[in-house]
């Protein structure tokens, strides 16, 4: 499987490494070179027959939302970041005076997020190809807002705040009020603390001097709340990721969006599918851990490959 690497020119790359029949062209397949930019509106239509009227599964991953202004994590400008793990969110407080105060100020900006045009085309390709359902490990609900059917977020949804204790669940615009409310001098700073915990070299903001941000417990038990997402030290809900295995199992291909596959619950989908000669196409802007399982594999802007696959597909 797999081969040498394939110099990236003009800004795409793909590797096809199963026995896969691909159109014969002389600019196809690894190791011919020479990829020029008049080629690429060829490989890509020709990539959308790997998925075109066949039942699909679609895997997304941050990269689906940079184009809308929220950073990944893996990506070529992604900062280096240490995201507050499970275990120390549920076994310090003033861990959890931390995390609200530093998410009060992200919720400014987060809950703002609008669907980009990757989103937007990609609900479009759902109405011209079967898609079993698209899963996200994004949880900003941004395919929802774009209309795609069925979604499933795998990681949870960051609009939701759960009791751990009474399993509640309590608004997140809600609990920015609260949090506003109880925290009064943060609240009158909130834009300056945004720009400055963006910009601050070191991450040394003032946002991290949080020993007195106060913030509330559940209103129905007193129980703790926490944000119904998955953080690092979690597993994901059981259930949610059933459910997204049946879609795999329905599907004849597998399509991978901005993901870089570095967390094993997106890379079991590439693994299961790969297992079950389910075709795996993967569109990312970047290596990714599931690379050399791919059937097929595009390297590129999701904004631009999935704008001109439901073109191709809406006139094809
Ligand atoms: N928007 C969100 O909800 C969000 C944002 C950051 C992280 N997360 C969480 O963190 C974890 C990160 O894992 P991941 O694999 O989803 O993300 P990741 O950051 O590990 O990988 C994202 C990949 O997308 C690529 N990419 C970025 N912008 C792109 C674009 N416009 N077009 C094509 N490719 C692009 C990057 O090169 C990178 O390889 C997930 O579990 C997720 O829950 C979520
Ligand atoms: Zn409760």
């Amino acid at each position: 499987m797999g081969g040498a690497p394939i110099p990236d020119v003009g800004g795409w790359f793909r590797t096809a490494t199963n026995a896969v029949a691909l159109p014969s062209s002389p600019s196809w397949g690894p190791g011919t070179g020479g990829f020029g930019r008049r080629s690429h509106d060829d490989d890509l239509a020709a990539a959308a027959d790997l998925f075109r009227g066949r039942p699909t599964m679609v895997l997304t991953g941050a990269g689906m939302s940079t184009g809308s202004g929220l950073p990944d994590y893996r990506g070529r400008d992604a900062v280096p970041r240490c995201p507050m793990t499970y275990q120390e969110f549920v076994g310090s407080d003033l861990s959890r005076r931390r995390y609200w105060a530093r998410s009060t100020v992200g919720w400014r900006w987060f809950a703002g997020a609008r669907p980009n045009a990757a989103h937007h085309a990609l609900a479009d390709l759902g109405a011209l190809t079967p898609l079993t359902g698209v899963v996200t490990q994004n949880v900003d609900g941004l395919h929802q807002a774009a209309g795609s059917r069925p979604v499933l977020d795998l990681h949870g949804a960051l609009d939701r705040v759960i009791c751990l204790d009474c399993r509640d669940l309590v608004d997140r615009h809600r609990m920015q009020e609260q949090l506003l409310a109880l925290n009064p001098r943060f609240a009158g700073r909130l834009d300056e603390l945004a720009v400055e915990s963006r910009t601050a070299p070191d991450g040394d903001a003032e946002v991290d001097r949080t020993e007195d941000f106060a913030y509330p417990d559940c209103p129905r038990c007193g129980g703790m709340l926490k944000p119904d997402v998955v953080f690092f030290g979690e597993n994901a809900d059981r259930a949610v990721v059933e459910r997204a295995m049946s879609l795999l199992d329905q599907a004849a291909a597998l399509l991978v969006l901005g993901s870089s596959l570095s967390v094993m619950s997106g890379l079991r989908f590439v693994r299961r599918a790969a297992q079950r000669g389910i075709d795996v196409l993967i569109v990312n802007d970047g290596a990714t851990r599931g690379d050399e399982l791919a059937t097929l594999r595009l390297h590129g802007r999701l904004e631009d490959v999935l704008s001109r696959w439901a073109e191709e597909l809406r006139h094809g």
